[in-house]
């Protein structure tokens, strides 16, 4: 009898929605038994949103400021697995806290080590960056990264912005004024996310997961927008800077940390709104002198490699 090990963590239930869509075939007859864990940190964060919290993350957050973890059951940790289902959702292009908290735990070092790990993410839609920040946690857990499945909110990417804001701070995930599309991943892709099931578990049975990401990848588990992959790596160098410089000049719940984090927001706002409406227009024009570049990259991110530098 194969082992799953199914670690989730959501806080509006979508991403724990997805997942259990994906298991739901492999425990179908009696050859697979799944176990399942839910990662949560000690101190949660209470959803939906304030708004002064949801911008007060962002520094733990973007520098991965480990968090004390909820312990794992004894039985959990007591068995070894034949394959790791890791379910986390994306925090200013970053794994969540909950998440990037678990994965430097003790308990993710005996979880991890030496195991087949399938990562999925359910996400607006800038979850590149922040999966190479997951495969570089899994590279030192000594894991064996073998399949990625990231769903997003497929609409436009402002329109994405302004509905999952609006989702986050009112935790209903409903039409915004009756004009919006619906915030997140769509119910027909979180409900088709049950045919990625029966895809793990064929090779779970054979114990072989060498072309497991190239079947994902033909039912669509991954689908890359190449402008998002230039503006989630340009705005992971900026969010660098700003999460060091907040971090390091002020302490959390303090006056100084409140301003540093209203201008953070105000940056946010022209950054989402001025300036990738320009950096998209450059990216339209220079698209023929790049595609070379491009096409590499979309492999690239589509796969479970990981490479310090890709160019
Ligand atoms: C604080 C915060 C920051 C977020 N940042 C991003 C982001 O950088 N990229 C992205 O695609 N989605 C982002 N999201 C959306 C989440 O990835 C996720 O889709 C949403 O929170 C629903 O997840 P749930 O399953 O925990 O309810 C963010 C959400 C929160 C709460």
């Amino acid at each position: 009898m194969k082992q799953v090990l199914v670690l989730h963590y959501s806080q509006s239930g979508q991403l724990t929605e997805i997942v259990n869509n994906i298991v739901s075939s492999l425990a179908q007859g009696d050859d697979v038994e799944l176990n399942f864990h839910e990662m949560q940190l000690e101190k949660n964060f209470p959803f939906p949103w304030k708004k002064e919290d949801f911008f007060g993350v962002f520094p733990d957050t973007f520098l991965q400021k480990k968090q004390p973890v909820k312990p794992v059951p004894q039985d959990i940790l007591n068995k070894k697995y034949d394959l790791v289902i890791l379910g986390y959702q994306v925090w200013y292009l970053t794994p969540s806290l909950p998440v990037s908290s678990f994965l430097k735990s003790d308990y993710a070092k005996t979880l991890f080590k030496n195991a087949n790990v399938v990562t999925v993410s359910g996400s607006r839609n800038m979850w590149i960056m922040a999966q190479e920040k997951v495969k570089k946690h899994l590279k030192n857990l000594q894991a064996n990264l073998v399949g990625n499945i990231a769903l997003v909110d497929r609409h436009v990417n402002h329109i994405s912005v302004i509905t999952i804001v609006r989702w986050m701070f009112s935790g209903k995930k409903k039409r915004y004024l009756g004009i919006f599309p619906k915030p997140g991943v769509s119910q027909t892709d979180i409900d088709n996310a049950t045919k990625f099931g029966p895809i793990i578990k064929s090779h779970l049975i054979q114990n072989k997961f060498d072309s497991l990401q190239e079947n994902l990848l033909k039912h669509e588990a991954v689908k890359i927008k190449p402008f998002l992959i230039t503006v989630d790596r340009k705005a992971n160098i900026i969010f660098s800077k700003w999460s060091t410089f907040i971090s390091k000049s002020s302490e959390a719940n303090t006056k100084k940390r409140k301003i540093l984090l209203k201008m953070f927001n105000v940056y946010l706002l022209i950054a989402i709104w001025i300036i990738s409406p320009v950096v998209f227009v450059l990216f339209l024009l220079t698209y023929l002198l790049n595609i070379q570049k491009i096409k590499r990259q979309k492999e690239y991110y589509a796969s479970v490699a990981l490479l310090e530098q890709i160019k």
